[in-house]
């Protein structure tokens, strides 16, 4: 297929477009864009220890930034899950793959009141430039609890027009 069959127009002329100068957004700019995302971000080195946990974090979790920073990721973590989360995190240290890349893990966590609801994130997997070595993990997480229950109760609607 041809650039023209593939856009249904004229082949794209690269060299008018970088006759306009456009400015990427500053590495200030776009952190401050991960502290006030509307999505959770948590970043986690190579032991599993909090780095970075953003405004939408705290709302989701309850815990706040100076109380987040520098513990594990068990904060959140119900307890029946944190062996098989810490076989994939390890795992994926080691290999630097993962199937969670743009595929959601969807899975119940824990707030700072003890109480468990529903999450659904990816992760991204931090590297030095130019190394294969990973320097850690992010996952940008949302509130899955209303979905959720939304699910829930449809599924329930249809059993019972099925059964009706
Ligand atoms: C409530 C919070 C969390 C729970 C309950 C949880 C649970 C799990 C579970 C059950 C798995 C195994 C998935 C599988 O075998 O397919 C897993 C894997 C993993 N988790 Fe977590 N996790 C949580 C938070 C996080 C966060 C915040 C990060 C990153 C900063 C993270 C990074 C990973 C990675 C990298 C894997 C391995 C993925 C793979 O095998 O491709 N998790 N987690």
């Amino acid at each position: 297929m041809t650039e023209t069959d593939h856009e249904g127009g004229d082949p794209a002329c690269w060299g008018h477009l970088h006759d306009t100068e456009i400015e990427a957004p500053s590495d200030t700019t776009l952190a401050e864009l991960m502290r006030n995302l509307a999505d959770a971000v948590i970043v986690c080195d190579a032991d599993g220890r909090i780095t970075f946990w953003n405004s939408a974090a705290t709302r989701i979790f309850g815990w706040n930034e100076d109380q987040a920073l520098g513990e594990s990721l068990d904060i959140i973590i119900p307890e029946r899950l944190r062996k098989r989360h810490w076989d994939g995190y390890y795992g994926t240290m080691r290999t630097g793959l993962t199937s969670y890349g743009d595929r959601l893990l969807e899975v119940p966590a824990l707030n700072s009141k003890g109480e468990t609801f529903s999450i659904a994130f990816t992760v991204s997997l931090l590297r030095i430039e130019g190394s294969d070595r990973l320097t850690g993990i992010a996952a940008v997480i949302r509130d899955d609890t209303a979905r959720r229950a939304e699910l829930k109760e449809l599924r329930a609607a249809a059993r019972g027009a099925t059964q009706a």
